[in-house]
């Protein structure tokens, strides 16, 4: 078998975790090394900090110890080289990538170099070391302007409108290729709809540079005094209150259905067959470690306004926040949530959390660190 096993236990395995650093990657980690895994986080801190490694270090207590740390790029190819070379990795969970839209638009070529350059380098480096197992961190921009909401897996991608989505779905189509070449590969493409939130410790949290972009990170400044007022983009769209509509998740439920994608790869969970056009999935190893694409979105299968996440952080934080509508953003879709039903039946995964605690969660992040990991 020139792929690793993943039918083993998680205190046997490997995860390398690109982007590690990032807000889904920390999360991420938090809940592999809780599961026992070894975890190397390869991140090269363009847009994370390390202090948010010292810190799902310090959430994982005796488990930290199980939590290395590589700085550095995926287009970094001795780097990589020296990873696998050095650490027996089994699978990769990669999450490294730029991933601004309205900066992609105005970078397409860093983006590109970046996401998908990067992304090759990684995947040829893994498959000279005999590692095919890929978890991707793709993205519900993929579908585009759905056809129909909630989204399935089968729903039609339509082209993303900005340089980023376009990684993302280049992406999903090269690691899909690789399969299709090679019947080794193991490969899930998990569709994330709106992360937000925050470990319950306040440890970790989103992070962003600058002024943020999209909207919780953005309220959760506000919130605490550092942006004056919400900018309300559009209340005119047909939805029950004018705003736009969208899956919030909370980033550690999407944490959890990445260790679930780990355990469904390794043929654990998930007995069903693969549903719908969104997978392609081939017979599995002898071991049961799956082979194939296995593609599911990551929601919560419900949406929430943006003027509903107002009044939720509002309640989170103890005062009314202000907020003032603007014009539409370019760009922007009116609704936008997904159907879950698959990474239930396969994955054995279901998003725990609502909006009110995704929201208090993210308060006492942004309570406890004002000025992010810079405090
Ligand atoms: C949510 C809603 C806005 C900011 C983006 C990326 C997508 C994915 C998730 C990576 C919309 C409104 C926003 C603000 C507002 N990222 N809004 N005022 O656009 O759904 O998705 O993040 O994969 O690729 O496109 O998220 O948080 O920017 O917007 O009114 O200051 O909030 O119009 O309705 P979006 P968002």
């Amino acid at each position: 078998m020139t792929n690793k096993s993943l039918a083993k236990r998680p205190e046997d395995t490997c995860v390398l975790v690109t982007g590690g650093a990032g807000f889904i990657g920390s999360h991420t980690c938090v809940e592999l090394l809780a599961e026992g895994y070894r975890v190397i986080v390869l991140d090269d801190l363009s847009n994370s900090s390390k202090e948010a490694v010292r810190r799902v270090r310090r959430i994982a207590g005796a488990g930290g110890e199980r939590c290395a740390f590589v700085e550095g790029s995926i287009l970094d190819r001795d780097l990589l080289g020296r990873v696998f070379a050095e650490n027996d990795v089994d699978a990769i969970i990669h999450f490294a990538g730029f991933k601004a839209v309205g900066e992609s638009v105005e970078k397409p070529l860093e983006y590109y170099w970046n996401n998908v350059a990067g992304t090759l380098v990684l995947c040829d480096v893994a498959r000279a070391h005999g590692v095919k197992n890929v978890v991707f961190s793709s993205s519900a921009t993929v579908y585009g302007e759905p056809e129909f909401v909630p989204i399935t897996e089968d729903c039609p991608k339509h082209a993303p409108t900005n340089p980023y989505g376009q990684t993302k779905s280049m992406l999903e189509q090269v690691l899909s290729d690789l399969y299709a070449g090679d019947g080794e590969w193991n490969v899930v493409l998990l569709r994330y709809f709106n992360p937000i939130g925050a470990h319950p410790s306040g440890l970790i949290g989103e992070d962003p540079k600058g002024i943020p972009n999209n909207l919780v990170p953005y309220v959760a400044q506000v919130a605490v005094g550092k942006l004056a007022a919400v900018g309300v983009f559009g209340d005119d769209y047909p939805t029950p209150d004018g705003t736009g509509v969208r899956d919030y998740i909370h980033v550690v439920d999407l944490a959890r259905g990445h260790v679930a994608a780990l355990r469904w790869m390794g043929g654990k969970v998930g007995t069903g067959e693969p549903r719908g056009l969104g997978s392609v999935a081939g017979e599995p190893a002898p071991d049961g470690t799956r082979r194939g694409v296995g593609i599911f979105n990551l929601g919560t299968g419900r949406g929430s306004s943006v003027l509903e996440v107002i009044a939720a952080f509002s309640r989170a934080c103890g005062r009314e926040l202000p907020y003032v509508i603007k014009p539409r953003r370019a760009g922007d879709i009116a609704v936008n949530y997904a159907a879950c039903d698959k990474a239930r039946d396969e994955l054995g995964w279901v998003a725990e959390y609502d909006l009110d605690r995704m929201c208090e969660d993210s308060w006492r992040w942004q309570s406890m660190n004002p000025d992010g990991y810079a405090s």
